[in-house]
């Protein structure tokens, strides 16, 4: 391995398939970058998944700059990343969220109003036109997404197709069983190869994923029994995935 050394501080991606969903002392990481200055170690553990989905998932969207573009579901972790992401692609932008992060995102530049009952009035009045394309990001209720299996949060996809005027504008990353019965693009296919540019986008304080709460180790045991040797520290996104962020002194080998 090369241009990394001992005590620099890395993150990146763990795989969350096994039992203890990446939270581990000692990682293989096939993707990483550095953790920028200014970035606390929680907050670089939380990137990847959300920044990874989010940029995919505008780039598969096909989304370009001058658009308007409505994320619904823009309270999840997903969810902002595509915002502060596509407002810095230079996208116009309405995101549905909750009052969890409703007020970040309007300060972000974001025109801001609720999901539920009344959305497509509301979208449509701050749209003043048609949206142009729409990015469906709710979350699933902590279940893996399943083509046979309706989400919890879903059922917006009608909605999102009557905004933008066709199914083929409008992106979902959690609703792929309606996406099949209504013709709506998925996007599944995980892609790293964009790292450090989420590092500078991070260190330049566009992308931030909030972290809802930190677990010490002991703590991430309760969490994950199986965990056997914990990492110094250990960052849970509100995301349903976690994603240790590991100091190469805690263990990560060079091959
Ligand atoms: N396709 C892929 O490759 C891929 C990859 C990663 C994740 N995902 C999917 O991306 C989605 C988001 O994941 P995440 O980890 O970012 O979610 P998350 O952060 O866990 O989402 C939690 C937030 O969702 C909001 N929310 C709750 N109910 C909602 C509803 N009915 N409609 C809209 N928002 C609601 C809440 O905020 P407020 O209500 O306050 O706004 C809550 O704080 C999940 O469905 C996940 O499975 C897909």
């Amino acid at each position: 391995m090369t241009g990394v050394r001992i005590g620099d501080r890395v993150f990146g991606p763990a795989t969350f398939h096994g039992p203890t969903a990446g939270a581990a002392e000692y990682a293989l990481m096939l993707a990483w970058a550095r953790i920028p200055e200014g970035v606390t170690a929680e907050q670089a553990a939380a990137l990847p998944m959300a920044a990874e989905t989010a940029w995919r998932a505008l780039d598969d969207l096909g989304v370009r700059p001058g658009e308007l573009l409505l994320v619904h579901g823009a309270g999840t972790t997903v969810g902002e990343a595509a915002v502060r992401l596509a407002l810095h692609r230079g996208i116009r932008v309405i995101a549905t969220a909750g009052p969890t992060r409703a007020a970040a995102l309007e300060e972000i530049g974001a025109r801001v109003t609720a999901y539920g009952e009344g959305m497509a009035e509301r979208v449509g009045a701050r749209a003043e036109g048609r949206v142009d394309r729409a990015l469906d990001t709710t979350p699933t209720g902590g279940r893996i997404d399943r083509a046979d299996r309706p989400s919890p949060a879903g059922g917006s996809l009608p909605t999102l197709i009557e905004l933008t005027g066709d199914p083929d504008r409008v992106l979902t990353v959690s609703d792929f069983a309606a996406a099949a019965e209504l013709g709506v693009r998925i996007t599944t296919e995980i892609r790293y190869d964009r790292m450090d540019e989420f590092a500078r986008l991070a260190g330049e304080g566009i992308l931030v994923v909030p972290v809802a709460r930190t677990y010490s180790p002991g703590a991430a045991g309760a969490v994950s029994r199986s965990m056997v040797r914990p990492c110094s520290w250990l960052a849970w996104a509100s995301s349903a995935f976690a994603w240790a962020t590991l100091r190469l002194r805690c263990g990560m080998s060079s091959a």
